[in-house]
């Protein structure tokens, strides 16, 4: 993964020191998330996911799946977690208890990163800061029903209100989890706003 050459995907290199260059380049609008499929079989599945600025892959999962994830350009953050009890079925329904595992912002000078089953960050968050394009490979594939992507999200505790009642000042019941931090996680719907559409790949064809 780290010796690809973004040549060789069909990039410009100066859509590293130029992110919204590559954005522009890459036909990116609004909001909506763009992936290309690179290759695909019964092993494994390697695209290309290509982020304008702030849009979002909500947290979900990957079970029983071994991921590869390379930033090519850009900025990304990564937040992930791993559930603090291995399930022995993906968790469709109600929430879990996780442990957050990374909170990092990576670039193209980043390693790869990997996610394994049970750790690594099985479950992760994707919020692109810049435009940004990621080199994605699963193995085994998503495979319906029993390998299927489930959104979760944090479950945040009720608004508290301060001494006093609720005349007084609402205040947040908690901060942004960090690393270490145990959090029960919910499935979810993701909201409309997130959108993947279908791109051709530009670059060199893998048999
Ligand atoms: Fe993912």
């Amino acid at each position: 993964m780290g010796a690809i050459s973004l040549e060789e995907l069909g990039l410009d290199p100066d859509m590293v020191s130029d992110p919204f260059l590559g954005a522009l380049k890459l036909r990116l609008r609004d909001s909506r998330i763009k992936y290309m499929r690179i290759y695909e079989d019964n092993s494994l599945t390697f695209g290309l996911f290509c982020f304008p600025a702030g849009a979002t892959i909500p947290l979900h999962n990957h079970p029983g799946m071994t991921v590869f994830s390379r930033l090519l350009f850009g900025r990304l953050r990564v937040s992930a977690y791993d559930w603090l009890v291995q399930p022995p079925a993906p968790i469709v329904a109600g929430a879990a208890a996780a442990r957050m595992v990374c909170n990092a912002v990576v670039d193209h000078a980043s390693d790869p990163l990997v996610l394994f089953p049970a750790s690594g960050g099985n479950l992760h968050e994707f919020v692109a800061e810049t435009p940004c394009a990621v080199l994605d490979l699963l193995t085994p594939p998503y495979e319906p029903p029993e390998r299927n992507c489930t959104y979760y999200r944090v479950q945040r505790p009720p608004l508290t209100w301060p001494v006093g009642g609720p005349g007084g000042r609402k205040v947040p019941g908690s901060r942004a989890p960090a690393v270490g931090d145990v959090v029960e996680l919910e499935v979810f719907e993701p909201p409309d706003s997130f959108e993947v559409v279908s791109g051709l790949y530009p670059g060199d064809p893998v048999t």
